[in-house]
């Protein structure tokens, strides 16, 4: 039907309304069309655009004819409204819960069949009992009423009986509808029930807006979902994308004349997948014990890889007579079991924080924890990625944590329990030393990682210290690569670059995967690598910030090893293209007494290189002196005369004070030759500053 309509046409003045009536109702139906194949059949049939054009032609129709408004148009999805607070409902049919299966393995769902074929009285050679298997979604539970069609109510689950009326923020989830697709037949009065739940991307980038605003984050996508369900306001609730899954049903008009439309679990879903709820693709019928088992393997296996987080498995009597026979038992259906995985979040003690080294130098710290059994496996330590990363956190030594593994990541501590401490408990701070070489640690401005500065003598760092020094562009010692290098360390043969240099052809050839003949060739590349230049040799240091170029500027600049190692930052910042996160790096690096002892050994392991003293620098005829420049000179450009005047050892400065010593004017000089006359400082003219560069005076 939408075809026949002009998108494009602007509603013109003097529309007979019924017109826009007409044209008003069936972009609505076009647009619920084309939102239900994206939102929850995830199989768009027309691009965004063109959605947001018809979107576009609707509102402005709306607008336009005020009297047209519905609050069920695709429009009206984000109303904005502010509660003072959240009303109670009382569920019409309560919320009931459900019993869940103790036992984890297998067997847990060979255990229900076995009690549902007990309680129906059947034996051995009865067929299969037919199941729904459903995953179990973890997010909150929730009720949707639709009246003639129409949602009229969502409610939290609450205690069951009684509930938080939320629709105003339900409304804002674009895979609820706010209307039941109208090809489908509604019944007077249908309740949805399914749960709301938050996707691991949409978290994910939550945590992340969060974090960049300074906000708090959300420690589970169930939290961060229970959160935007109950939020007052609905805009807040429109900014954290949650998403839904239709899993049963609570009121249903008519209910007498044998009740609903359908007579197994399944047709229900399948129902209400064409009214256009979203029903997990996963859900489908089960018979008997060993399609349970194999489902709840199979969903197992899955699990990581789903888009959102499930902690189990739900089985249920398919046919609805079944469910009748069967009945409650207190608050819980007899027919149905929820049957968990291993939860991937657990609480339990945080004992002590290490710190572990990796082998770039990062000091990571590790949660010590009370062993847990979370994930499938018992955890007793878990990542904080940094200083910054426990502070976010709040967590201290002697807190109740949050631990969570999901899938085979590695374990997180997620975050704290809230609650007093029992006492003042410090906050966690980095050694100054490195726990394994003893070296200085530093964090650099701006980085959140704290660092060994040990290089070359940290036992953690040698692995990667001796690949980068065999590198083609440091010392190239060939055949010298990572499986060596892994046996060579682990073994204990190699502690430090100098044992490199000690190696034999037994110890060689004696390693996994070694013929002599390799073993011979590693030797000759040893051999060969002593034998080198300055900038390679500094480039094979490691020194972290030192590049081949800047090695290369280093060893120009320098000429001697010596020069380089006793250099003070000042005197680095004066090489090309040195600022001071290099300088640092280099003075710190040589600052380290293990570092120039692995020089020297490199040393007297004949390893060399032609080390040239650079050029005498010409007398330094205006050492000590400062120097302004300002004017426009009659012949130099002002860089010029600044290169002559350095060169000459002068320091240029760029404001007059009392420690001035020449103030070099041209012409239209300003406020710095007032200044230099208030001071005393001798001014001079170009030629006068030129027999200074030759005598050392004006
Ligand atoms: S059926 C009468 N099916 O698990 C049975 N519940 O106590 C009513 N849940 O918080 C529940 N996935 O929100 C059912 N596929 C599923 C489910 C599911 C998650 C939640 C539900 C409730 C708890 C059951």
């Amino acid at each position: 039907m939408a075809e026949n309509i002009d998108l494009f046409a602007s509603p013109a003045a003097g529309d007979a309304p019924q017109d826009a009536a007409t044209e008003v109702q069936a972009l609505r139906a076009q647009l619920l069309q084309w939102a239900h194949e994206y939102y929850v059949q995830d199989a768009p049939s027309v691009p965004d655009g063109e959605y947001d054009r018809v979107y576009q032609r609707l509102e402005a129709l709306e607008k336009a004819h005020p009297e047209l408004h519905s609050a069920d148009s695709p429009t009206q999805r984000v109303i904005g409204a502010i509660l003072d607070g959240l009303t109670p409902v009382r569920h019409a049919v309560p919320m009931l819960s459900i019993r869940t299966e103790t036992d984890n393995e297998a067997s847990g769902a060979q255990a229900f069949d076995a009690r549902i074929r007990k309680e129906l009285g059947l034996d051995a050679t009865d067929p299969a009992v037919e199941y729904v298997a459903e995953p179990k979604f973890d997010g909150l539970a929730m009720n949707l009423r639709y009246e003639a069609g129409r949602l009229v109510q969502a409610t939290t689950r609450g205690d069951g009986e009684v509930g938080e009326d939320v629709t105003h923020n339900i409304r804002t989830i674009r895979q609820i509808p706010l209307q039941l697709r109208p090809d489908a037949g509604a019944p007077p009065v249908l309740e949805v029930r399914g749960e709301v739940y938050m996707r691991r991307d949409a978290f994910d980038a939550l945590n992340r807006k969060q974090e960049a605003a300074g906000g708090k984050t959300f420690v589970n996508p169930r939290n961060a979902a229970a959160g935007a369900v109950r939020q007052l306001d609905s805009s807040i609730t429109a900014q954290r994308p949650l998403s839904f899954f239709a899993y049963g049903v609570g009121e249903v008009t008519p209910a007498a004349q044998g009740g609903m439309q359908w007579d197994s679990h399944y047709a229900m879903l399948m129902q209400l997948r064409a009214w256009g709820f979203p029903v997990a693709p996963q859900v489908c019928v089960a018979k008997g014990a060993e399609e349970l088992v194999a489902f709840h393997q199979r969903m197992g296996a899955e699990r990581a890889n789903l888009g959102y987080e499930i902690d189990g498995v739900v089985y249920k009597v398919n046919s609805r007579a079944l469910q009748q026979e069967l009945g409650f038992v207190s608050r819980e259906p007899r027919w149905a079991v929820a049957h968990k995985y291993p939860a991937q979040e657990m609480v339990t003690r945080l004992e002590g924080i290490d710190v572990q080294v990796g082998r770039t130098g990062k000091l990571t710290p590790v949660a010590r924890l009370a062993p847990v059994f979370v994930g499938g496996v018992t955890v007793t330590n878990a990542t904080l990625s940094n200083v910054f990363d426990i502070r976010k956190k709040g967590v201290r030594v002697g807190d109740d944590v949050i631990v969570r593994r999901a899938g085979d990541v590695i374990p997180e501590v997620a975050g704290r329990v809230p609650g007093e401490r029992a006492q003042y408990v410090p906050n966690f701070a980095m050694p100054r030393q490195c726990p394994v070489c003893g070296s200085d640690v530093v964090r650099e401005k701006g980085e959140a990682n704290h660092r060994c500065t040990g290089g070359l003598f940290c036992v953690a760092q040698r692995k990667e210290a001796i690949l980068h020094y065999a590198h083609r562009r440091a010392m190239d010692i060939e055949g010298l690569g990572d499986k060596l290098v892994d046996q060579l360390v682990d073994s204990g043969v190699i502690r430090s670059l100098p044992d490199l240099y000690k190696l034999g052809i037994a110890t060689l050839s004696g390693l996994d995967r070694m013929a002599e003949k390799s073993a011979q060739n590693v030797l000759a590349a040893l051999e060969s690598s002593k034998k080198t230049s300055l900038a390679r040799f500094l480039l094979g240091l490691g020194i972290r910030h030192v590049g081949e170029s800047t090695a290369k500027d280093l060893a120009k600049h320098f000429g001697v090893m010596d020069a380089i190692m006793d250099a003070s930052v000042e005197d680095l910042l004066q090489v090309n293209d040195v600022g001071p996160v290099v300088a640092n790096s280099l003075h710190t690096f040589f600052a380290q007494p293990h570092n120039r002892e692995v020089v020297e050994q490199l040393r007297a392991a004949g390893v060399h290189w032609d080390e040239a003293v650079p050029a005498e620098k010409p007398a330094q005829i205006l050492a000590g002196m400062t120097v302004v420049l300002t004017g426009t000179l009659p012949t130099m450009g002002r860089d010029e005369a600044k290169d002559l005047l350095e060169a000459a050892g002068a320091k240029v400065s760029g404001s007059v004070s009392k420690k001035t010593h020449y103030l070099v004017a041209g012409a239209d000089a300003g406020s710095k030759l007032t200044k230099a006359q208030e001071l005393g400082v001798t001014v001079l003219d170009e030629a006068a500053m030129l027999r200074l560069l030759q005598n050392g005076a004006p």
